[in-house]
């Protein structure tokens, strides 16, 4: 009989599998983000640092640093601050000729545990990397999982259903209870991503935090859009050689799914949260790789000592 999994499984796999895709493939020669293309980003988010810091120690962790081009930028643009230190996390090596002012991790972020600090934890572009699950609606407005089997995606058990639901290893209820609260789905036919891992992630992220705050740039949504249909027929892309391909999750491109940073943000329900349009917080509001325009969302978070 033929395996079967769930989106979400198969995506893993793509990702930190053994075939995973960024094992071989530097996020450069793939797609081009903000950080690749100026240093309108760093140079705002080094602004940000310079009024936060206070001359005492401060670190700042790029997390899924890809190629360093936001860590190299930053350490470059606040060079005149010492104390500041630089921590770059990724699932691959260091590049090379990475100065010494940037300790470079090599992990899977969502297991590292970093000790918590007066720190600025900036994930640009990495949350749209987390593997999630994925949902149809079918004619009858039912919301059902979405597997993969012999490679395919196909319409998989309903999400009511807990009992074929755990036979997949997947709890129907986690999933429900999201889609409940930030995408209402019974639009026939409409699909979408499930961001609960995203939550979690980023949750994971801010721990790491005592005093400072918390970025996440990334191609996102809302609740009021995905309610209004905008999003009806998911974000779920592949990118491969610079251009947008099926995802097919086979490691053979990179997958990406739009945030819901709406439900990102309420991971962390107290402290204080913006989300911005890029196009808000930048000058120039850089748009990363086709398909993308617009897209992209600010969410900045505070934390200070208790
Ligand atoms: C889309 S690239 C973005 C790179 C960089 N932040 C930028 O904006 O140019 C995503 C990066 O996140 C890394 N990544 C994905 N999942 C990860 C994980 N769970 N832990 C650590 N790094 C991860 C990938 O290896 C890749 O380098």
């Amino acid at each position: 009989m033929a395996e079967r999994y769930s989106w979400q499984q198969a995506w893993e796999q793509t990702l930190t599998g053994a075939h995973g895709f960024y094992r071989d493939n530097p996020p450069a020669t793939h797609f081009t983000t903000s950080v690749m293309f100026d240093y309108e980003v760093a140079s705002y988010v080094s602004g940000l640092i310079r009024d936060f810091d206070d001359e005492n120690e401060l670190i700042v962790t790029d997390v899924g640093s890809g190629d360093a081009h936001l860590s190299l930028a930053l350490a470059d643009q606040l060079i005149e601050r010492p104390w500041i230190r630089f921590e770059a996390i990724d699932l691959r090596p260091p590049p090379g000729l990475l100065p010494r002012s940037i300790q470079w991790l090599v992990g899977d972020a969502r297991k590292l545990s970093l000790h918590p600090a007066r720190r600025i934890v900036i994930a640009h572009e990495f949350l749209d990397d987390i593997p999630c699950e994925r949902f149809e609606v079918d004619e009858w407005g039912e919301a059902h999982l979405i597997i993969v089997t012999d490679g395919e995606a196909m319409l998989g058990p309903p999400l009511a259903d807990d009992v074929a639901c755990a036979h997949l290893d997947v709890n129907a209820a986690e999933l429900r209870n999201w889609l409940d609260r930030w995408w209402p789905a019974n639009r026939p036919f409409t699909r979408g991503e499930i961001g609960n891992t995203r939550d979690a992630t980023w949750h994971h992220l801010t721990g790491w935090i005592t005093n400072g705050f918390g970025i996440a740039v990334d191609y996102g949504h809302l609740r009021a859009e995905r309610e209004a249909g905008t999003w009806d027929g998911g974000t779920l892309t592949g990118f491969r050689g610079g251009r947008a391909v099926s995802p097919i999750p086979d490691g053979s491109c990179n997958i990406t799914a739009h945030v819901a940073m709406d439900a990102v943000a309420a991971a962390l329900p107290d402290c204080e949260s913006k989300i911005k349009k890029q196009t808000e917080v930048l000058r120039g509001g850089h748009v990363a790789k086709p398909g993308g325009l617009g897209d992209f969302l600010w969410l900045t978070q505070e934390f200070a000592d208790t």
